[in-house]
């Protein structure tokens, strides 16, 4: 939907699952990314708990926290100017109750600015996802393989295969019947993907699900290539940042050494 509105809301997702018009998101977790990303036009950005691998070096999504991720919203939030904003709510900052949620979801609405909030499970977290709905903010599912849950699923495993699919199809639709506007679907069959976005009425956005989901997502540091090691099958990588950097930093420590750096034009004179 990269033409439409000013501000992105959660009604034109609804529209672009009604008119077929495929939704884009990336994860992204600073001011200057996400103004670069909220200028190409994507739909929305995340502030994923990804930060916890990309940001902080952490090996998994598990130990970031809520005061970790705040910041990065707020940077994120001031950047963004018609993409909508989504906060992840991290790994122990919802699951213990609804009213956990809710009080977790208020704090990043307060604190940083975002629009709607992101959180992980579906029949498990149906009253988590109509307390913060009811609240009058807007939230995103996430089912499929769900990071947070990465020691309970075993690891890094394909979800929704064989009888897998049945459940996959209940957390779905209890994500959508407690009120979420979007359902991120993460690695599962493309096959499965497709039957549960037909079945539902809200957008899928899809990581690791094949073509027939209604939007994509992909974490930024992926697809820019500025992180080249152990990718993903899912990822596509569109650039090789990594090279990029590594070249303009070595050149600048190169001129450094040799004394050509600073030149003249780079210098200030005393008039
Ligand atoms: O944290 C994250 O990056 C995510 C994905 C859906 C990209 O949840």
């Amino acid at each position: 939907m990269s033409s439409s509105p000013k501000r992105v809301r959660v009604r034109h997702f609804a529209r672009a699952k009604q008119e077929g018009i495929r939704i884009t998101g990336i994860t992204s977790y600073d001011f200057l990314t996400a103004g670069v990303f909220d200028e190409a036009g994507v739909d929305f950005l995340l502030i994923g708990d990804s930060a916890a691998n990309v940001v902080f070096g952490y090996d998994s999504t598990v130990p970031v926290t809520v005061d970790e991720l705040i910041p990065l919203c707020r940077g994120v939030a001031k950047a963004a100017s018609r993409a909508l904003v989504v906060a992840d709510l991290p790994f122990g900052s919802y699951e213990a109750s609804a009213d956990e949620a809710l009080h977790t979801a208020i704090r990043f609405m307060k604190e940083s600015g975002v629009h709607a909030v992101k959180l992980e499970g579906g029949v498990r977290s149906r009253d988590h996802i109509s307390r913060i709905v009811e609240a009058g903010i807007p939230v995103m599912g996430h089912v499929g393989f769900t990071p947070q849950s990465e020691h309970g699923l075993g690891g890094h495993v394909v979800q929704g295969r064989g009888s897998g699919a049945e459940a996959l199809m209940e957390d779905a639709l209890a994500v959508q019947e407690a009120g979420a506007f979007a359902v991120v679907i993460e690695m599962v069959p493309q096959s499965i993907a497709r039957q549960v976005s037909e079945a539902l009425t809200i957008p899928t956005i899809g990581i690791g699900a094949g073509p027939g989901t209604d939007g994509q997502i992909l974490v930024w540091s992926d697809l820019a290539g500025l992180n080249t090691d152990r990718l993903p099958r899912f990822v596509k990588q569109y650039a090789s940042l990594r090279d990029v950097l590594h070249g303009a930093v070595s050149q600048w420590r190169d001129e450094v050494e040799s004394g050509a750096f600073p030149g003249p034009e780079h210098s200030f004179d005393e008039d």
